[in-house]
């Protein structure tokens, strides 16, 4: 079987707040950092933002992890987002691009930058929104670009074109990295090699499916046919008796 992941280049960092899975994660060496959003936490029962961030920085110190400012004014999210940073050497704040509101953050970008605080500009979908921040996180020591790949195609927009512009304009802002946010499957990590993307997130069901990639499609052809057959006989299922139930009169 050949091994993919061993020639991508493009990081991984796992996308989740469930803890159990981020210590999984956590030793799996396929794994750089880590990821989570409000979504993400309220999902998996999260009910104090702080305890379950300390929790996770105790177990994680070496690799970075964004957490998201949760305030829709401009100054409230700057409080918050220094205080995050407070946190761990390895925290990244995620700021979203825009408010509810619409208005860009790219000010609050700037002062960020400027303070020493590690960003992740999150829920960017357009070069143009891209356009706005990037300038002003010119003074990063390090930072990020998260552009929501799966939901831009899920809107029916072919997301590698917008992802392969983002890296040609990111190579002029070495410090920088771009991140393939929200993927829909294993192949968007391949993809995400092919436009040299430096980081692709991954949830755990893609995550799973990892040990698929270079899997020999006859192999997998005749396992799919394997499961049809099984879960058949464990159903129960026959098609020779009670049919007349069934019958349209
Ligand atoms: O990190 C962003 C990601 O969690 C969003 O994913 O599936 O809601 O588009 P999704």
């Amino acid at each position: 079987m050949k091994n993919f992941l061993q020639d991508i280049k493009t990081k991984i960092f796992a996308d989740g707040a469930d803890l159990k899975s981020i210590i999984e994660m956590n030793n799996n060496p396929l794994i750089s950092g880590f990821t989570t959003n409000p979504t993400l936490m309220r999902k998996a029962g999260v009910n104090n933002y702080k305890n379950f961030a300390l929790d996770v920085l105790s177990l994680i110190n070496d690799k970075p992890v964004s957490f998201e400012v949760i305030s829709d004014d401009f100054d409230e999210m700057e409080r918050q987002a220094l205080e995050i940073s407070s946190w761990g050497k390895n925290v990244i704040v995620k700021i979203p691009i825009t408010n509810t509101k619409k208005e860009i953050s790219s000010s609050l970008v700037k002062r960020l930058c400027d303070a020493g605080v590690k960003i992740n500009v999150t829920a960017v979908f357009t070069i143009e929104q891209m356009m706005k921040v990037l300038p002003n996180m010119s003074s990063a020591e390090a930072g990020y670009i998260s552009i929501f790949a799966g939901r831009i195609a899920d809107a029916g927009i072919d997301p590698l074109p917008i992802m392969a512009e983002a890296v040609e304009i990111l190579s002029d802002h070495p410090k920088i990295e771009l991140i393939w946010a929200s993927p829909r499957e294993v192949y968007n990590i391949i993809q995400a090699d092919q436009v040299k993307c430096h980081i692709i997130t991954a949830t755990d069901d893609i995550l799973k499916k990892l040990n698929l990639l270079g899997k020999d499609l006859s192999e997998f052809s005749l396992d799919t046919v394997k499961m049809f057959f099984n879960d058949a006989a464990a159903a129960g299922f026959n098609i020779f008796t009670d049919t007349e139930k069934y019958v349209v009169k």
